[in-house]
């Protein structure tokens, strides 16, 4: 089977948003969940979180970052071509319930994993306070579709250049030491983000939970690449996951496993760009 390009923007520099036309992951679909794609049949496979689904258009939104090889070629496609696999729903969804107030914070792509939450504790009934952030006001997305989603909305970027100058998890601090009751903190982003995030947040009487992106291989907890540990036991990202409680994550352990085939991945990308300079793709 294959997948088929409808569209393809990009929203940001090296930041690309795809709907691909996959009506069985469309209708199955919840807020959390991810895919796993491969280009052609000799492609890696990669996983990304459905930023958006249509079930009755039956279109699926996947948000990616050019990073390495597969993502720098999944960049070249457009609207048009197609995809080997594309494989989902994929994870437990996100536990989304009435709960009272929920802040949602999201770093760089970690916005794309925030959204469909944001649309799904908004419609559970939940106040939603969202906090995105990113290096600079360029590398910012979906700040409408997040204004939109939630009930409030703050910015932040490292340089200043939009909203708060510094970190997202300095505008969650304030509010955690406000007078807003705060049932939950949902926290999206880079693993450093998350841990420091995490840390921030666990002095306060308030759930905290982080969606974690293990490197994955299969995607249905039979090869054990995506194994974190939780709470002192061993978990599988992809089926136990992606979401888990915050204060329980070995964060260090997540970022040393994510930088285990870095050689590896340099030079598959390296490969790559040179086939690509030679004219050879
Ligand atoms: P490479 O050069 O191969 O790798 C760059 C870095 O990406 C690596 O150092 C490693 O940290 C990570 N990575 C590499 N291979 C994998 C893999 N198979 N699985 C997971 N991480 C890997 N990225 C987005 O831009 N948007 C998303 O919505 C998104 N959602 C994700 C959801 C989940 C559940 C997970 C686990 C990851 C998600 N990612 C997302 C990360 C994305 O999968 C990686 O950026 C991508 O696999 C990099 O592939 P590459 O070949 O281009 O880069
Ligand atoms: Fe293989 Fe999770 S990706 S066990
Ligand atoms: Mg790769």
């Amino acid at each position: 089977m294959s997948y088929k390009i409808l569209e393809k923007e990009e929203i940001a520099p090296s930041v690309h948003r795809m709907n691909i036309d996959a009506p069985d992951v469309a209708k199955a679909a919840k807020a959390g969940q991810f895919i796993i794609l491969r280009i052609d049949e000799t492609g890696e496979r990669i996983p990304l979180t459905i930023a958006d689904f249509d079930p009755e258009a039956g279109t699926v939104a996947i948000i990616f970052q050019e990073m390495g090889k597969t993502t720098k070629q999944l960049a070249t496609l457009g609207a048009g071509d197609v995809l080997e696999d594309f494989v989902g729903p994929l994870g437990t969804p996100a536990d989304v319930r009435k709960l009272g107030t929920v802040i949602l914070v999201g770093g760089g792509v970690g916005v794309a994993p925030i959204y469909p939450q944001a649309k799904a504790y908004t419609e559970a009934g939940n106040k939603v306070i969202s906090i995105i952030g990113a290096r600079n006001e360029e590398l910012l997305i979906l700040e409408k579709e997040m204004g939109e989603a939630s009930s409030e909305l703050y910015i932040a970027t490292d340089d200043g250049s939009k909203g708060h100058h510094g970190f997202v998890t300095d505008i969650m601090k304030n509010i955690l030491d406000s007078d807003e009751k705060v049932d939950r903190v949902v926290i999206v982003g880079p693993p450093i983000m998350m841990k420091v995030g995490a840390g921030v947040a666990a002095p306060y009487d308030v759930e905290i939970l982080v969606s974690l992106n293990s490197i994955m291989v299969d995607g249905t907890g039979m090869c054990g690449g995506c194994r974190v540990t939780v709470g002192g036991e061993t978990k599988f990202t992809c089926v136990d996951g992606p979401e888990f409680d915050a204060r329980e994550v070995d964060f260090i352990q997540l970022m040393n496993r994510l930088s285990m085939y870095r050689g590896e991945e340099a030079e598959a990308t390296e490969e790559y760009e040179h086939k690509c300079r030679c004219g050879l793709h």
